[in-house]
């Protein structure tokens, strides 16, 4: 069976990169990483993809005029390296309509709430100071607005009285580790379905559906 090409686009530490790469590490699994991008030399998750043996580029937004040129040279790299699905995994840039709409369905991202509460920065002490009794994390296919777009992957970790956002975000982090290679599993071996504004899994099992929530058809 191919497996589906990936490139996963980073800026820092690389903890999603790194549990992508051990789920890539199964030759069963559907999907390979190709490439990884960061848009910040020097940084933890590029060390990560050399070790591993992934191909790795910089492209620093400093050295272009505006977001469409980033964008338009991301999207050059991308391409040339043959990715045919982008994972987004805290990379801290916005990216443009253009490129969004150009990858539409094949471009993910994780972000470390439950959407659609509690999008952009900051979302541990926000989730604290607001009372929720739980945090989460969500991977979902991107969409121009920020964090936005259809759910593939949710998990939700309560908050416990007393937490601080240092101890809740290292607990979502453990289940971000869990849930993006398995939507990436679910992307790449086409069980994850978009229609309209949300995802389908088809055949979702029970081990999936003991920590995660996929909707099954
Ligand atoms: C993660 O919390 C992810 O959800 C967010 O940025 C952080 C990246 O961490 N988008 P790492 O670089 O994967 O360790």
């Amino acid at each position: 069976m191919a497996r589906v090409k990936v490139a996963v686009l980073i800026s820092g530490r690389g903890s999603n990169l790194q549990s992508l790469i051990d789920a890539c590490a199964d030759p069963s699994f559907p999907a390979e990483i190709v490439h990884v991008l960061s848009n910040v030399a020097g940084v933890l998750g590029l060390e990560r993809a050399e070790q591993a043996g992934i191909a790795t580029s910089v492209i620093s937004h400093r050295d272009f005029p505006d977001r469409a040129a980033f964008d338009r040279a991301v999207d050059a790299r991308l391409r040339a390296v043959g990715a045919e699905l982008i994972c987004l995994a805290g990379f801290m840039r916005i990216l443009t309509e253009a490129f969004v709409e150009s990858w539409r369905d094949r471009l993910i991202n994780i972000h470390p709430s439950l959407l659609p509460s509690f999008k952009g920065l900051h979302t541990h002490e926000r989730a604290i100071a607001a009372g929720v009794r739980f945090a989460g994390c969500t991977v979902h296919f991107v969409r121009p607005a920020m964090d936005d777009g259809p759910i593939i992957v949710q998990a939700a970790v309560p908050i416990l009285p007393g937490d601080d956002a240092d101890g809740l975000g290292r607990r979502v982090l453990a289940a971000e580790h869990r849930c993006y290679p398995l939507a990436l599993k679910l992307v790449a071996s086409g069980r994850a379905v978009v229609s309209g504004d949300t995802v389908t899994v088809r055949s979702a099992t029970s081990p999936e559906n003991a920590t995660i929530n996929p909707a099954e058809d």
